[in-house]
């Protein structure tokens, strides 16, 4: 198709909440920008609120107008639902483009759909990316993290424009070229497995102090404030502060207590789960936050566990967990679930040949993302020093987890004793016990196996395998 007289240097399809945003970012960072949304309206309605930015953008209400009017090679970026839509914007776009154009999905897409998509415009063209947009609507606006997948020739065509839509970290980017395919989509996957787990312990802590300590909201929130001025420094810290300490205008009531407590999940916390369990590689504290997220929901179930057993003792004495034991556990729970999800970014990067460099990825979720915190200064630091190694054992965060584990063990332990449930960090402090066990309880397994399967074992004072245990005999 022709491009004689074109003039945006990108397109973007899709005009919804990112979309749209986006767009504006893109174009405020003084690119041209071609825009085209499915329902017409929304683009005169996009248009009308774009002020003075309508300048460099190019809106289209016909594809075909849409795809000529961006320069060649073109690039266009689909900010769409995930799954189907994708599949049909894809679909229409390829006879109107050239192969040598490209297509960058930014939603949050499952990386095996973004593998697939690669390998059929491998076949077919045009060329495609995947890349993982964080930061919800202020991100996209005002300058997300950017987690991208796709071949290198891709990313040397728009990297400059993600770069600097990205937001930044001490002036440097929080955008990278992260693999080939659907590395881009995998890291944010994650990203989001590590959200749901961060949040989820969060909650935790405030379940104790709500219910164990009895304290109202408005006082859990100060908490908050002033852990957010420590190690644990994160946009989730301050916006549990925030959300705390908020009243309903309606009622006067804190907000929160006025909630329910029913929690949805769009999928991204799940595969996470999911892909930890395919990979084999273990991310518990992520997989105990999408449990806690599913038991939520069946909020009539757990009314009528109530009535049959009663509700958990709950209320602790104040000393029996101190605040400031509370924010160490949380340390320690947070360095154990990054080390998880590192460690399942690793896996991944192994079984796809995906470069995946893990100080990278470290380095673009210290701003611009949902998950954005003080600490990853440090993990990118620990795992530029040794990506290979658990995080966990990196100097830095192993001095840490000594100095924390104590009181994670505390507060899990004093939680359980009061019925308090504290399910991620659990999860978290198992792992740690796990992990630091050189002799576990895996020979029992061996022997169960090895006694109604025949499986065979290893010996620790012989080498080989397929030893059997005396049962076999007869
Ligand atoms: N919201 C967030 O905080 C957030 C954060 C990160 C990533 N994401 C991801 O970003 C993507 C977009 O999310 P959003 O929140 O911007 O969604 P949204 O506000 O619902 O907007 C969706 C956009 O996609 C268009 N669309 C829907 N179905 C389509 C189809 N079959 N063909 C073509 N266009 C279609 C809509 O056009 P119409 O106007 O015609 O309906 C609309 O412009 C999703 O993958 C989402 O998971 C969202």
């Amino acid at each position: 198709m022709s491009s004689e007289g074109a003039v945006a240097e990108v397109g973007l399809i899709g005009l919804g909440t990112m979309g749209g945003n986006l767009a504006l970012n893109i174009a405020e960072n003084g690119f041209q920008i071609a825009v085209y949304n499915r329902t017409a309206e929304k683009t005169d309605q996009f248009m009308a609120k774009a002020g003075e930015l309508a300048e460099r953008l190019v809106p289209s209400k016909d594809l075909e107008d849409f795809v000529g009017s961006i320069k060649k090679p073109r690039a266009v970026i689909l900010m769409v639902p995930a799954g189907e839509a994708v599949d049909a914007q894809i679909e229409a776009l390829r006879p109107l483009l050239d192969e040598t154009d490209l297509i960058i999905d930014a939603g949050n897409a499952n990386y095996h759909d973004t593998n697939r998509r690669a390998e059929e415009a491998a076949r077919r063209g045009p060329r495609f990316m995947g890349i993982g947009v964080s930061g919800g609507e202020e991100g996209a606006r005002f300058g997300p993290s950017i987690m991208a997948g796709g071949a290198s020739d891709a990313w040397d065509q728009v990297g400059h424009i993600l770069e600097a839509i990205s937001a930044k970290y001490e002036g440097e980017p929080c955008a990278a070229h992260l693999g080939e395919a659907g590395a881009g989509h995998l890291v944010k996957t994650v990203h989001n497995g590590i959200e749901y787990a961060d949040m989820q312990m969060i909650a935790e802590v405030y379940g104790v102090m709500r219910d164990g300590f009895g304290m109202p909201a408005s006082e859990i929130g100060d908490v908050f404030e002033t852990w957010n001025g420590g190690i644990l420094q994160s946009y989730l810290i301050e916006i549990s502060g925030k959300v705390a300490k908020a009243n309903d205008p309606e009622t006067g009531k804190p907000m929160l207590d006025i909630i329910l407590d029913r929690a949805g999940q769009k999928g991204t916390g799940r595969w996470t789960a999911i892909e930890a369990l395919m990979l084999g590689t273990p991310a518990s504290t992520i997989e105990a936050a999408v449990a806690v997220r599913n038991m939520s929901s069946r909020l009539d179930e757990r009314r009528a566990g109530q009535e049959e057993f009663g509700a958990a003792p709950r209320t602790m004495d104040r000393g029996a967990v101190s605040i400031d034991a509370m924010e160490a556990a949380l340390v320690a729970g947070k360095i154990v679930c990054y080390a998880q999800g590192f460690g399942l970014i690793l896996e991944a990067a192994k079984q796809y040949g995906w470069a995946m460099p893990l100080p990278e990825i470290a380095r673009i979720w210290r701003n611009g993302c949902i998950i954005r915190s003080a600490m990853l200064n440090d993990m990118s630091a620990a795992l530029a020093d040794d990506p290979e190694r658990n995080l966990m054992l990196a100097p830095f965060f192993s001095a840490k987890l000594k100095e924390t584990e104590a009181n994670l063990r505390l507060l899990v332990s004093q939680a359980a004793l009061h019925g308090l449930p504290v399910p991620a960090l659990s999860a978290a402090l198992s792992y740690f016990d796990i992990m630091r066990t050189a002799r576990s309880t895996a020979n029992m397994l061996q022997g169960q196996r090895d006694f109604f399967g025949a499986h065979g074992f290893e010996r620790t004072d012989k080498d080989g395998s397929g030893y059997h245990g005396p049962w076999a005999m007869g």
